[in-house]
């Protein structure tokens, strides 16, 4: 047998993107509830209230001025108010992924349901109470929850107040997070994921600093963010000793463009600063040596706290998770052909196909950073989003025949499996994004769609939310039914 008896198949979502309800339930405004909808050629936009009062629509990415917030403006659409409303769907959801056999599902907590403006005194029970019946209907499903505590959605509030993980106190807004819903669910939850691809926090909505692209704030506030993520896995570990918990990554695979060595250094320094110091930290406990001399060379200076470097020690995941979605390639040419990919544009690989959104798909990749990582780390591995964003189209017989997306995930499979059977990497699960259609994180649109499930919903929000099962549906069940034995 490869894949291993208990391996954890599942999907995964996140509430900013899913679960909609964005005021119900006594929830507060998160950074996410901010973000417009886009394209592959609009960016989705943030419009900022100035300290003059004065209103400005801005790219999410761009730098937020100093004393500027972003706002809720009444005419534009916000996707993540609504999502796909699991909020409302929750029990029909679930249940439909217990038609699949999931063995896991992957979503997140809005910090914001339970602490709706990030430094309140005292949880919200409704946005708690909400966590426990998702959480007993995926136990009703046989599921076992995998929980991000944040998903790109930090409270506004704490962004606006102290300029978000800038603040060193946003650590313990944090840790009182964690600790109530640890306290709260630590029967009903056994894995959890601190932050989802720390590697992408950067900008304002993530991170809530102004003048986001300062390295000494930035690089401040990704120092803060590391050692919460230590201090929630020591906390975790000590409210419940079962507790799995990780901190995930988007893993991008890059390949150097030629065999000119420039290409290969220029590939390392790339990997390096965009993953391999975040796996570092999380995995050995300290700032690398090659993080430390670039930070000298940049003329940061971290502001740290005795004690913190037995904080990072202390706090080592138990499993290393990621995101892999493409590969990419680094060159030092001036003029190679470009392409897309997840957040992070690179060079046209001409051995790959392309996704509709551009992005190359690259399944023996995902073989190889299996075993990178397995060979540097020794520590098991999940596979927490992967996934083809595609056009559906419903047929006149109402069916949806998504072959490309069964192509796609039986691709990867094959090559996780022979990760597991043939190199012997460790590999505890894997759950495909979007398991049931949601909102793009990247353009906040719905036509890009991931899903075994359709949602009726278009990319302005009209549709009736209505669930309907793609050919993926039964293709999968039939994956999982057979442990991964059976891909046809
Ligand atoms: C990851 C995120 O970057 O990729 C998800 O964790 C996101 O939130 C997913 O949805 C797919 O990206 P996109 O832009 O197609 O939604």
């Amino acid at each position: 047998m490869s894949f291993p008896k208990n391996f954890l198949w599942g999907g995964a979502t996140a509430a900013n993107q899913y679960e909609g309800g964005y005021l119900s339930g006594g929830k507060g405004l998160a950074t996410a509830d901010t973000v417009t909808d886009g394209d592959m050629k609009n960016p989705r936009k943030i419009v900022i209230e100035l300290e003059n009062g004065e209103r400005k629509t801005i790219s999410r990415f761009e730098d937020v001025p100093e004393n500027a917030k972003a706002i809720v403006e009444e005419n534009n659409y916000y996707p993540s108010h609504v999502a796909t409303d699991f909020y409302n769907h929750y029990k029909e959801d679930i249940a439909l992924m217990g038609e699949m056999g999931f063995k896991t599902f992957r979503m997140s907590i809005n910090w914001t349901r339970i602490f709706p403006n990030g430094d309140d005194e005292i949880a919200n029970e409704e946005g708690l109470k909400f966590y426990d019946e998702v959480f007993d209907e995926c136990h009703k499903q046989g599921i076992e929850p995998l929980v991000t505590i944040n998903h790109f959605d930090l409270p506004l509030n704490l962004a606006i107040k102290y300029e978000g993980w800038l603040h060193r106190g946003t650590i313990d807004f944090f840790v009182k997070y964690c600790d109530t819903i640890f306290r709260r669910y630590k029967n009903k939850v056994k894995y959890w994921l601190t932050f989802n691809e720390v590697n992408f926090l950067r900008s304002y909505l993530e991170l809530g600093i102004t003048n986001a692209s300062n390295i000494q704030k930035q690089q401040q506030a990704i120092y803060h963010l590391l050692l919460a993520n230590a201090k929630i896995v020591k906390l975790g570990h000590e409210i419940n000793p079962d507790f799995k918990i990780g901190l995930m990554i988007a893993n991008i695979l890059f390949y150097p463009e030629t065999c000119n060595p420039k290409d290969s250094i220029a590939e390392m320094e790339i990997s390096r600063g965009f993953k391999d110091f975040y796996y570092d930290v999380q995995c050995r406990g300290y700032y690398p040596s090659y993080k430390l001399k670039e930070l000298d060379r940049q003329n940061v200076v971290l502001k740290k706290e005795v004690g913190d470097e037995y904080i990072l020690k202390e706090g080592v995941v138990d499993f290393i998770s990621f995101s892999y979605y493409n590969s990419s390639v680094i060159s030092t040419k001036k003029n190679s052909e470009g392409s897309f990919g997840n957040q992070l544009a690179g060079v046209k690989n001409p051995y790959l196909k392309e996704s509709e959104w551009g992005w190359p798909i690259d399944a023996e990749g995902l073989r190889l950073v299996l075993n990178r990582l397995y060979d540097k780390y020794q520590l098991p591995l999940m596979i927490v989003e992967n996934g083809l964003g595609a056009l559906d189209t419903i047929e006149a017989d109402g069916s949806i025949n998504d072959d490309y997306r069964i192509d796609y995930l039986k691709e990867h499979i094959k090559q996780i499996k022979k990760a597991v059977e043939y190199d012997g990497v460790e590999v505890w699960g894997y759950t495909p994004w979007g398991c049931i259609d949601l909102v793009s994180a990247g353009t906040g649109e719905m036509k890009k769609r991931y899903g075994f499930v359709y949602v009726d919903m278009d990319d302005k929000g009209n549709g009736t939310l209505k669930r309907a099962k793609k050919k993926s549906f039964e293709w999968y069940k039939k994956v999982i039914e057979t442990n991964g034995e059976d891909l046809e």
